[in-house]
């Protein structure tokens, strides 16, 4: 597998040909690959980052464990899995921490299809796992979904007799909706023998929904993947989870996912997960915000998808990446468009500043 640089990565113009390159493609190569050219000051809201970065208490845990950086101190990854095992209420073998929830999604991808298993995605979703599953010789099966954004369970069981991986994203990204709990449990019930669900709650803390962990406590074939990279806000320090049955993450993660963690990004997510106000508050904060980003987009007459996380859709009536180049040009860079629906483009829920600069921008290259 060539190096990722970030620099040979920029110079490749599409991500689909990136694809072609990379086993294990990542939201941010994704966002690099269809960034466009722009200023330090630029607004960033393309990559679904949050802006607000780690709590104080992480960086203070970062600081002080600096001096121990030159010791690999595998107890601290126990001490981060134990702590997270305890406040959900999972036996910590369940637990297995990653850097970042990117290895996991495609290593587990890469375990559980094959030629003859098919990748089953929603569309739009996100497509790291479809690439991984396309590198493997997989089939992709990509079933749109519902009228109400969410994953059609019934659909995506019936598209797929052969499925080896039914990839769930809730809040989906790009389009920020829900997919209920029952119908994920639907899915596991329904689902071919030797078939796994693997469940992406990147954004479940920014929603008021269930996790589907429930089903991985009552021994299911069911893989969770989460990150700090969202609520947390550490996306450039690395750290997530694989959560499943010990056999499950032991055949997931047999082709590399087990390595030593940065202690930097360790102590910093066990200090966040100690935080109990973090994430109810860092949930209000980005409502609140979508919330108004809403009302200006309905007094304004904009159509969009109503999204329950840090991104949502935006119907702009034109080709989508038009719309992208022309923002890039008042330095407001938006996210990518998605082959299944062109005229969208995927907005992250910035800061209050940022959100009022992409609407002046917005407005100046709607009327323009
Ligand atoms: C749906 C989804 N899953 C997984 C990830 C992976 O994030 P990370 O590797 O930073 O944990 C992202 C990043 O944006 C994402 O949007």
């Amino acid at each position: 597998m060539p190096r990722f640089s970030r620099r040979s990565f920029l110079h490749v113009s599409a991500a689909a040909t990136a694809a072609a390159a990379f086993r294990g493609l990542s939201e941010p190569m994704l966002a690099a690959a269809a960034r466009r050219p722009h200023s330090a000051d630029a607004v960033l809201i393309d990559s679904n980052e949050n802006p607000i970065g780690p709590c104080q208490a992480a960086r203070d845990a970062m600081a002080a464990i600096l001096p121990q950086g030159g010791r690999y101190a595998d107890n601290l990854t126990e001490e981060l899995a134990r702590t997270f095992a305890q406040i959900e209420g999972l036996n910590p073998d369940y637990v297995h921490a990653t850097v970042g929830s990117t290895p996991p999604l495609a290593l587990s991808v890469l375990a559980f299809t094959s030629p003859k298993k098919s990748f089953v995605i929603a569309d739009p979703g996100y497509e790291a796992g479809m690439f991984a599953a396309t590198k493997n010789g997989a089939r992709v099966v990509k079933v749109p979904l519902t009228k109400t954004y969410s994953h059609d369970v019934k659909a995506m069981l019936s598209a797929a007799p052969d499925a080896g991986v039914f990839y769930i994203c809730t809040p989906n990204n790009p389009t920020g909706t829900l997919t209920p709990h029952a119908d994920i449990e639907y899915l596991v019930a329904n689902k071919p023998k030797d078939s796994i669900v693997l469940i992406d709650e990147a954004y479940i803390h920014l929603s008021e929904a269930p996790s589907a962990l429930d089903l991985v406590k009552a021994g299911n074939d069911v893989i969770v993947l989460r990150t700090f990279s969202k609520v947390y806000g550490m996306a450039g320090l690395r750290c997530g989870f694989v959560i499943a049955r010990p056999d499950l993450t032991e055949k997931a993660m047999e082709r590399g996912g087990w390595n030593f963690m940065p202690v930097t990004a360790v102590v910093a997510a066990t200090a966040s997960l100690k935080d109990s106000q973090l994430v109810p508050e860092r949930r209000r904060i980005n409502a609140g915000i979508r919330q108004q980003t809403f009302e200006w987009l309905d007094r304004n007459g904009y159509s969009y998808i109503p999204s329950q996380s840090n991104c949502f859709l935006l119907d702009t009536k034109r080709p989508g990446q038009e719309v992208r180049d022309a923002m890039a040009k008042e330095n407001v860079l938006i996210g990518r468009v998605w082959p299944s629906m062109p005229t969208y483009v995927r907005i992250t829920v910035g800061t209050h500043d940022e959100m009022e600069r992409f609407q002046a921008a917005f407005q100046r290259v709607m009327k323009g």
